[in-house]
């Protein structure tokens, strides 16, 4: 039950209670008030009839008493009048009204008889003198009386209770409007922000309690959203951390297997590729063979490829540093890719803009660039523009295991391929992670250009649409000097 509908029950059954209680108190004080005229009346009306009746028994007259008797009860039809006998022989009154009428001379008795309800007023009357034993019975039954008391205290106790139930029905409906209702809207949003649902509160426009409550709980939901917030973005911070450190502990492990075993391959298939190539070169080879020495001779070179690839993941950090004007690596990357590029119906346009050294290693940011543009060559098989454009940017933040700089140098290198499925975008940074068929691609490309970009303090950062292309931007430091 609702507390504003408890309280008035409490209110109108303490009301009521208190009502009855009157109304008890009064019915009596009305009855014995009531009884009190009505007896007062009759001995007034007893003393009046005295001398008449008492000279009429002198006369030894008993039907002029009578009659005296009979003309008083016309005129009092609601009491009734006669002679009583006191006597001996208790003729007429009650035995204890006898009694207490003995030796009391002319003074008169009333007794109410209360066997029957609501009771008979008697008052007797002793004639004295010369018939001590004989008195003036004057009875009136106090239904008529009690009936108009019970009427008038039931009007009044009913006026009571509708005056006091007007405004105990417009207190509750008031206490709803100003109190159940918005306590009952505080109550639903605070389950729904116990079931995990922070949306903001509707406002409210009140200065009480309940407009204290209401800025309350808002505040608590702003906190709370604050807090999600935050801890949604450390969780996201924590497992990017988390990503990168798995890749980078990956890129490790397969770098010191890969080391060992590249290096144990490296001798081998130099001596491979050479020997194929002197058979490929003899004279006396024939036609037939020479065409497989060099197959061999190929197959050698990539695999060789394959192992310097390798070796170049496990390669020792800031190997060499040097200052590197990278608008002239990315023209020279470009003129050197350009020839294939353009067989397959790519054209590269390469936009330096304002010069920027990077401290490095040369050869390496050039490998970086070159598989860079390889792959966005090999995403555009129906030819396409591939963009390289240089631009200076101010400090950002790195990756979380990547030292800050105070300005970088952002080489763009935008596609118009196939584009990286969203799923795939967080696996093609892993060493041996390709889509390309067997023999065509090695899923190296990208894991070496991530170590170098990390060699150079800088990372790579993708954008790609599925069907629309790629862009993949390294950020590398600019040179101290020059950035001074
Ligand atoms: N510009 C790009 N557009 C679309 N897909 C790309 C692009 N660059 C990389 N990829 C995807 O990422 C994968 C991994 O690239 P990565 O360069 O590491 O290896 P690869 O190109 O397959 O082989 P390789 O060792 O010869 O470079 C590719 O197989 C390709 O699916
Ligand atoms: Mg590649």
């Amino acid at each position: 039950m609702r507390v504003a509908l408890k309280l008035m029950v409490v209110f109108l059954g303490l009301l009521v209670t208190v009502l009855a209680l009157e109304g008890w108190l009064r019915l009596r004080r009305e009855r014995e008030v009531v009884e009190r005229d009505i007896a007062h009346e009759q001995r007034l009306l007893g003393r009046a009839l005295r001398p008449s009746v008492r000279a009429a028994l002198r006369d030894d007259d008993l039907v002029a008493a009578q009659e005296v008797l009979h003309v008083a009860q016309e005129g009092e039809a609601e009491v009734g009048i006669r002679l009583v006998d006191l006597g001996p022989t208790g003729l007429g009154a009650p035995p204890s009204v006898a009694l207490g009428l003995t030796g009391r001379g002319e003074r008169e008795v009333t007794y109410v008889d209360r066997s029957s309800s609501p009771g008979i007023v008697y008052t007797y009357v002793p004639l004295g003198g010369d018939a001590p034993a004989t008195a003036i019975e004057l009875a009136e039954s106090l239904e008529k009386a009690e009936t108009r008391i019970r009427h008038g205290t039931m009007g009044l106790l009913w006026t009571t209770l509708a005056v006091a139930f007007g405004p105990a029905s417009l207190a509750v409906l008031v206490g709803n409007w100003l109190v159940g209702r918005p306590v009952r809207q505080l109550v639903a949003h605070t389950e729904q922000i116990a079931a995990g649902s922070l949306d903001v509160l509707p406002r409210l426009h009140r200065r009480d309690e309940i407009g204290l409550l209401h800025s309350a709980i808002a505040k608590m939901v702003d906190r709370l959203r604050e807090a999600r917030a935050e801890t949604e973005r450390e969780t996201e911070a924590r497992l990017e951390a988390e990503r990168r450190l798995r890749h980078g502990e990956r890129l490790a492990a397969v770098g010191t297997l890969a080391a060992g075993v590249a290096h144990e391959l490296g001798t081998p298939l130099q001596v491979v590729g050479g020997r194929a190539r002197m058979i490929e070169e003899a004279k006396e080879t024939p036609d037939g063979l020479r065409r497989h020495a060099r197959i061999v001779r190929t197959e050698a070179k990539r695999m060789e490829r394959i192992v310097r690839s390798l070796l170049s993941l496990s390669r020792p950090r800031h190997s060499v540093r040097r200052p590197v004007a990278m608008g002239t690596v990315v023209t020279e990357v470009v003129e050197h890719l350009s020839p294939n590029a353009e067989k397959a119906g790519v054209v590269i346009e390469a936009e330096v803009g304002e010069a920027a050294t990077v401290l490095g290693d040369r050869d390496h940011l050039a490998q970086l660039l070159t598989n860079l543009v390889q792959n966005g060559v090999q995403a555009m098989p129906a030819g396409g523009r591939l963009q390289v454009s240089l631009s200076r940017c101010g400090a950002l933040e790195p990756p979380p295991d990547v030292p800050p700089h105070e300005r970088y140098l952002r080489i763009d290198v935008r596609d118009q391929g196939v584009g990286i499925p969203p799923e795939l975008q967080d696996e093609i940074f892993d060493p041996f992670f390709t889509t390309k068929d067997v023999g065509q691609g090695t899923g190296l490309g990208l894991s070496v250009a991530f170590v170098i970009a990390r060699e150079h303090e800088g990372w790579i950062a993708l954008e790609s649409s599925p069907g629309e292309g790629t862009t993949l931007s390294v950020l590398v430091p600019v040179a101290p000097e020059e950035a001074a």
